[in-house]
């Protein structure tokens, strides 16, 4: 059914996170043998690539930037979208153009569409040689093994331990400042809408100290930001004899460390070290939370806490596990504990099953109350095997489904600008991450509320902190002036 919609080819923003594709640097270390690496989807897909890299170079590879050197290519898919998978699959056929020049280059598809798609994709795609999904990562050698000998290997297995704690991750994209941490895996929730939970399998959190080890390892080397990783990171919960929290909770462990013991000890590495983290669940933040960002100037006050929709009926048809009056009041402590500056940004989806013109509404108002700095916007994509595929209709029209997604994107672009204005004449700390995109006389950062800060370059460089007075923006950007 789904088809129907990309052949419309309704465009998502390109500000989501899943249309952002990633390829490896070169990293040349006199390797014998050269791994180019592809990724898609979200942030958890890039960092499990660094991890993937970490473990071919202990194998003998180099990553390079170039397809046409490699030996061995990877793409590191997503499946969240129909489109998502669409795009990796034309990719692939410009791929197979590569092996027909070069037989012996091995074809790898490892995430979250391998996952989904485990034996099937070696029967759908005749060049793909390895099939390995997001737990699987660790027998990529023997996997490999095999495909040098000529036979096509699968390894799909899902863990319910598996979080790479030990594997030190060979920093693929990173600008020397800033760096993502994944402090845990897969996700119990069973959004009826998502293919995660069966991409990703349950939910376990990693050890802490091995994720304080990696941040304060990062901070040495002159990061000054990190970014703790998770689907829903408010249950992290971790004790020594159990990492997930439902079987916490049926074997009555009590967590010796949750989030916010977990922020506040990353925090507690150095002041110079920001902490940022993704992705809230509004089910499931606590205050507890709050109170552990309002205490730490390095925690930055800055919240991702996707809402997907407005309307009560239709959030229960999510099984989102909260109601609009719930989500708003999560708001409302969020701003009384942090303050109205507080950056907020939030996941919609439009025109999931039966939504009728006033759920959408519903979404609106609900946007207008919390005016959100940012948002990643969609249309309902239907996803094979989810509770929604299985038991809804997939019944909102494209055209439908696409004007409602244009009527979010509007109104959070208005939002963002009023937002935006409102910083105008103010001051802000920036950590500074590089060059703006546009022009070398300028260098760009992020303030605490996770804005893009543009000024001009003068003596600063990458890694300092700087005081700037904001002057003019867009809905996208500030931009200012040092102080
Ligand atoms: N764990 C995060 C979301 C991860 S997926 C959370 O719970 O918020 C990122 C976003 O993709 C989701 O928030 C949702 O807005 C969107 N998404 C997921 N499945 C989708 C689908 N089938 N169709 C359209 N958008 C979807
Ligand atoms: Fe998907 Fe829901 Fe889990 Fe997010 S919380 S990954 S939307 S199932
Ligand atoms: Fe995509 Fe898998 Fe991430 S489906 S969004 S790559 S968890």
């Amino acid at each position: 059914m789904s088809n129907i919609i990309s052949d419309l080819n309704l465009l998502e923003p390109a500000n989501t996170v899943s249309d952002e594709i990633r390829t490896t640097p070169n990293t040349s270390t006199g390797k014998s043998r050269k791994l180019y690496i592809e990724s898609y989807g979200c942030q958890m897909n890039f960092s499990d690539s660094e991890i993937v890299a970490s473990i071919l170079q202990k194998e003998g590879f180099d990553t390079t930037s170039d397809e046409s050197q490699a030996d061995v290519i990877f793409l590191n898919t997503c499946s969240i979208r129909e489109k998502a998978e669409q795009t990796v699959r034309n990719r692939l056929a410009q791929v197979n153009q590569l092996k027909r020049k070069k037989p012996g280059l091995i074809i790898g598809i490892l995430g979250c569409m391998a996952e989904r798609l485990k034996t099937a994709l070696l029967e759908e795609e005749k060049t793909v040689d390895l099939v390995a999904g997001p737990d699987a990562y660790r027998d990529l050698p023997n996997l490999l093994q095999q495909a040098d000998e000529g036979q096509r290997s699968v390894n799909t297995f899902l863990s319910r331990e598996e979080t790479y704690a030990d594997i030190a991750p060979v920093r693929l994209h990173s600008n020397g400042v800033t760096a993502f941490i994944s402090i845990m895996r897969g996700c119990d929730n069973m959004c009826t809408f998502c293919v995660v939970p069966f991409t990703r399998g349950r939910e376990r959190s990693r050890d802490p100290r091995s994720i304080v080890a990696e941040a304060t390892r990062l901070f040495e080397q002159g990061y000054r930001e990190v970014t703790l990783l998770g689907q829903n990171v408010d249950s992290y919960a971790w004790s020594p004899e159990e990492n997930n929290k439902a079987f916490m909770q049926k074997k009555g462990i009590r967590p010796q460390v949750n989030f916010a013991n977990l922020l506040e000890m990353v925090a507690r590495i150095n002041p110079l070290l920001r902490v940022r983290f993704s992705t809230s669940h509004p089910k499931d933040i606590t205050d507890e939370v709050l109170h552990t960002m309002a205490r730490y100037d390095n925690i930055c006050k800055y919240i991702h806490l996707p809402v997907q929709s407005g309307s009560n009926r239709i959030l229960e048809l999510m099984n989102r596990g909260y109601t609009r009056e719930w989500y708003l009041n999560k708001i409302a402590r969020i701003r009384h504990i942090l303050g109205n500056d507080c950056g907020l940004s939030s996941d919609m989806i439009a025109g999931f099953c039966t939504e009728t013109e006033e759920d959408h509404q519903a979404t609106l108002s609900l946007m207008d109350e919390v005016m959100f700095d940012f948002s990643y916007m969609f249309y309902y994509s239907e996803r094979p095997g989810t509770a929604a595929a299985k038991k809804l209709k997939d019944d909102v029209p494209p055209e439908v489904k696409k004007r409602r997604l244009n009527e979010i994107i509007n109104r959070q672009n208005e939002h963002a600008r009023l937002r935006n204005e409102a910083d105008k004449g103010r001051v802000f700390e920036v950590l500074v991450e590089g060059e703006s995109k546009r022009s070398a006389e300028y260098l760009q950062g992020r303030n605490s509320a996770n804005k893009v800060v543009i000024f001009p370059r003068r003596n600063y460089r990458k890694g300092d902190y700087v005081h700037v007075r904001i002057t003019h923006c867009t809905s996208a950007t500030l931009f200012g002036e040092t102080i």
